[in-house]
């Protein structure tokens, strides 16, 4: 069985995080080797075996990864780790990284067979060593895939055989199905259902979206969302935070270059707007763009032509472009820091997504939901206790979805109990407070009881005429009323 572990050799600064029952220790130390599940960590004193660290490291031009970690192996000058639950999107990132440091001499990942550089196949165990091609992972997960499953699939029986196809045509691909937004998109707050809405209706256009929001609201989660019920679902979707590229590189990394072009041009490079041909393109923090590139990418969506640092011509390439930002351009723009005419193009059609803590039962379904998924994939069972539920209503998640991930993932692998605790949580100041908590949610009780039955009265008791003044879903209506009795 293959095992998905080419890597490379690297100097990268890494934070060691080591969680301890009282206090928390952080080593600055270095990774010398990684690949996708995990790598070698330089560290002079040794680690026990199992233990789980908290690993943070910046990657060169995709930002900043927090992950946890396993102790593999402790051995002189170092730890082996295995990364824990690295998510899609961090798993693709890291693996642009691992394929840009390749080194030439690479023996096959999968059976070690030396001088393997000029194949695409390992002529020795049959895997694909396309590492280049866009679609490596992929692919590369498709042959696994078909792999295992001709293995099990000796122990179906035919019955099995027509469950399995049954679910592959209805959960997979959706036949007979109409396509809803992802399960994994989580909300019913009313400004989700907007945004779930807007998804729908801008997808199937080659429209530009620009999407607006707080850190960690969601913004990339809807571009790859739009993406997926797009006509071009079936091409790359190629995502560049340019708030992480240094000024003097992102040209290159957006529109490729010729081989001499510049110092340290050593070979051609393909820039993304080419890698996306046929798919979309997302840029992130678009905010961060110099006036330069600003200018570029206008004169990019004005005639869909990409031409490289270095040559003479241009080749047209069909790109749907999807940017971002936490910034107010509008008040970038009136600062002159920010292309009017660029922003117009941009500003076609605007998402918006709304702050956590505007979400109302939202924290709470997001925290359940991350809370399920995380037990189920470390094979746990968790609950949140009711003083988790008041501190998770309670707290002002200014790190929006992104921070209550992050909570409800390090209360999954830390909390030693079934029920998990504010204390987990790294909730605590909520849960001292809590009796100053109770009177203000009294407060909130008091006053939200009023306005509902004002509503009420004033619509004749329409639940959904109520819903749309107080500006929730009709099941929130019918849920306070049950609250309230009313
Ligand atoms: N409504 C949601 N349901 C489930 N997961 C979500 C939701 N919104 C965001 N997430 C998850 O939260 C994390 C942060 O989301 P994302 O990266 O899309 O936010 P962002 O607005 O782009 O953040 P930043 O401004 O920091 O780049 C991701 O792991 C994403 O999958
Ligand atoms: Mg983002």
């Amino acid at each position: 069985m293959a095992r998905l572990d080419v890597r490379c050799k690297v100097d990268l600064p890494v934070n060691v995080i080591i969680e301890g029952s009282q206090n928390k220790a952080v080593a600055e130390t270095k990774f010398t080797s990684l690949s996708l599940g995990g790598g070698f960590i330089e560290c002079a004193s040794p680690h026990v075996e199992n233990k789980i660290i908290g690993l943070k490291y910046d990657l060169p031009a995709y930002g900043e990864f927090e992950v946890f970690g396993e102790v593999l192996r402790s051995e002189y000058g170092g730890i082996a780790a295995r990364f824990y639950n690295l998510n899609r999107d961090a798993k693709l990132k890291l693996w642009d990284y691992i394929r840009e440091n390749i080194q030439d001499d690479i023996s096959c990942p999968y059976c070690g067979k030396k001088n393997i550089q000029k194949l695409r196949r390992c002529d020795s165990c049959g895997w694909s060593l396309n590492f280049f091609s866009q679609d490596y992972i992929v692919e590369h997960e498709k042959e696994s895939f078909i792999h295992r499953l001709a293995i099990k699939s000796k122990l179906f029986t035919i019955e099995d055989i027509y469950k399995i196809l049954n679910f592959v045509d209805v959960e997979v691909l959706k036949i007979g199905k109409s396509l809803e937004i992802n399960e994994e998109f989580v909300g019913s707050s009313q400004g989700m259902l907007n945004v779930f809405s807007m998804i729908r209706k801008i997808a199937p256009t080659d429209i530009p979206v620009l999407i607006t929001g707080d850190s960690g609201t969601g913004k990339e989660l809807t571009a790859m969302a739009i993406h997926e019920r797009s006509l071009r679902k079936n091409k790359p979707f190629v995502p560049i935070n340019c708030a992480a590229i240094p000024e003097n590189l992102i040209e290159a990394e957006l529109f490729g270059h010729e081989k001499g072009s510049f110092t340290g041009a050593h070979k051609q490079k393909i820039g993304k707007f080419e890698y996306a041909d046929g798919g979309t393109i997302f840029l992130d923090e678009i905010g961060e763009l110099s006036p330069n590139l600003q200018s570029k990418i206008l004169r990019f969506l004005e005639d869909k032509v990409v031409e490289k640092i270095g040559s003479n011509d241009g080749k047209k390439v069909d790109v749907r472009l999807i940017a971002a930002t936490n910034k107010d351009l509008k008040s970038a723009m009136a600062k002159g820091m920010f292309r009017k005419d660029l922003f117009y193009r941009l500003d076609i059609f605007n998402i918006n997504l709304p702050p956590v803590r505007e979400r109302g039962d939202d924290k709470l379904i997001l925290a359940r939901y991350f809370l399920n998924k995380f037990s189920k994939e470390m094979n746990l069972k968790k609950t949140l206790s009711p003083e988790a539920i008041d501190a998770i209503n309670c707290y002002d998640w200014h790190g929006n979805v992104r921070e209550i991930i992050n909570k409800i993932r390090r209360a999954v692998v830390m909390s030693r109990e079934v029920s998990i605790t504010p204390g987990n949580l790294d909730l605590e100041v909520a849960a001292l407070k809590m009796e100053e908590v109770t009177s203000l949610r009294e407060v909130r009780y008091s006053i939200e009881k009023q306005k509902l039955i004002e509503a009420m009265k004033h619509c004749n008791n329409n639940i959904s005429k109520v819903a749309r003044i107080l500006g929730i879903s009709r099941p929130s209506v019918y849920s306070l009323r049950r609250k309230y009795n009313i």
